[in-house]
């Protein structure tokens, strides 16, 4: 049985580590039959998700479900996609407000795929007429031939990787692309007629110094991206880069410089117009990424590809990471969540955004200890996390789920 491969054997805890993180790429798309009414009136906005699980070469540092497997393997797995999409069509009743072709490498595969998928995806299930459309994109595999088909079948949005200035560091990551090739990517989609982008970085990097992590900060600010997404580099099991750690080659950086360089973002960025929204993200004044801000606001969401996840009308599922499984059309068990667990769910991710959550949500006496650890702030009826709150995000999890 053929696996897309990259990480070696899966562990079940290796899997379960991969869910959350699609979990946060969402979108949504609209379709020709929703008027604004729809948009206004509609109670809840469904986010769609869509798997593109291929890469040109592996990152040291990604556990993602994603593959260096041959072009002539594209073809199918897209044919998979609209069949995943013809079988999950008659229980997606809900406006898809955002759409999010994420990955792997969305722009390594023929463009004309995504056009073809997206006008699939408005025939068949209930997009709004304004959806926002995002596309993954990584700077080696653009071109402003790709871009314009992206743009023409509706794309609004590209969020493209970076991770590092420094060429050093994206050699030692095993990026495909140097800085030069970023700069030529990044400018093709400035020229363009998209007109929300978004760049991703990543900190905490072994040997980063904080002045690199400046300089990365400050390059990418001088470009005026709409968005920016950054990480704290996390170490998984079974990537290369943990190898690394295991044999002693690298080691990563002390907490506190970590916590130095994120401490740095959250207070240069917005000195440049990017506020901050959530844990990790920062955007100019209504360039917040809708598709994951619906995600953090605990709304429903349907994963479609291999391994994607969904939360749909109180029901979970995730598709399978083997990849023969998925061509030959398995589907995922749906599995009912309690409503305290959809109501703590939904907490944990509330708590993620700047604008906090309402007092209320939480019972007094976890706020007497949420308070007392200084994990939250309270101002004016609403709960928000605190710096340390912010570092030590899990604490807060751990407490609310007691
Ligand atoms: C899964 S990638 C997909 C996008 C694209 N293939 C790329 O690499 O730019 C999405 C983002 O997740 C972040 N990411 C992936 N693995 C990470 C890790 N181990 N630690 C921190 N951030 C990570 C990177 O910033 C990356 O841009
Ligand atoms: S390009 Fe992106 S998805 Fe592919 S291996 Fe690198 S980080 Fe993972």
């Amino acid at each position: 049985m053929e696996r897309v491969r990259g990480v070696g054997p899966l562990s079940s805890a290796w899997k379960a580590e991969v869910i959350p993180l699609y979990n946060t790429r969402l979108h949504v798309r609209a379709n020709s039959y929703f008027t604004k009414q729809d948009r206004i009136s509609a109670v809840s906005k469904l986010g769609l998700y869509i798997h593109i699980p291929f890469c040109s070469q592996r990152c040291i540092y990604c556990h993602f479900a994603t593959d260096t497997v041959h072009n002539d393997k594209h073809q199918l797995y897209f044919e998979a996609l609209e069949r995943e999409i013809l079988q999950q069509k008659s229980v997606i009743d809900t406006p898809i407000h955002t759409i999010y072709f994420g990955g792997g490498t969305p722009s390594l595969v023929n463009p004309n795929y995504i056009p073809d998928l997206i006008s699939f995806i408005r025939q068949n299930l209930p997009v709004v007429k304004y959806p926002e459309i995002t596309i993954e994109c990584n700077p080696e595999s653009i071109s402003k031939e790709k871009i314009d088909i992206y743009q023409k079948s509706g794309i609004n949005r590209v969020s493209l990787g970076l991770q590092a200035w420094q060429d050093h560091h994206l050699k030692k990551l095993n990026r495909a692309h140097d800085i030069e090739t970023f700069k030529k990517a990044y400018l093709i989609i400035k020229n363009s007629k998209i007109k929300n982008i978004n760049i991703d970085l990543i900190f905490g990097l072994p040997k980063q110094t904080i002045g690199e992590w400046k300089k990365s900060l400050n390059e990418v600010v001088k470009l005026k991206p709409n968005h920016l997404s950054l990480y704290s580099l996390e170490y998984h099991p079974q990537t290369p880069l943990m190898g690394l750690r295991i044999s002693n080659k690298i080691s990563p950086i002390s907490d506190s410089l970590d916590r130095r360089m994120y401490r740095l973002a959250c207070e240069y960025l917005p000195s440049q117009g990017y506020s901050q929204y959530e844990i990790s993200n920062f955007s100019l004044k209504s360039f917040e990424s809708k598709h994951n801000l619906n995600f953090w606001k605990g709304e429903d969401y349907i994963g479609i590809g291999l391994s994607a996840a969904s939360y749909f009308k109180g029901q979970e599922w995730e598709n399978t990471i083997f990849w023969d499984k998925y061509i030959a059309g398995e589907i995922a068990p749906k599995i009912k969540i309690s409503k305290n667990q959809i109501k703590l769910n939904k907490l944990l991710l509330n708590i993620r955004l700047n604008r906090g959550i309402s007092s209320k949500q939480i019972s007094q006496s976890k706020q007497k200890l949420l308070l007392k650890s200084k994990l939250i702030a309270l101002k004016e009826n609403r709960i928000y996390l605190t710096k340390k709150g912010q570092d030590l995000e899990n604490q807060v999890s751990q407490i609310l789920y007691t």
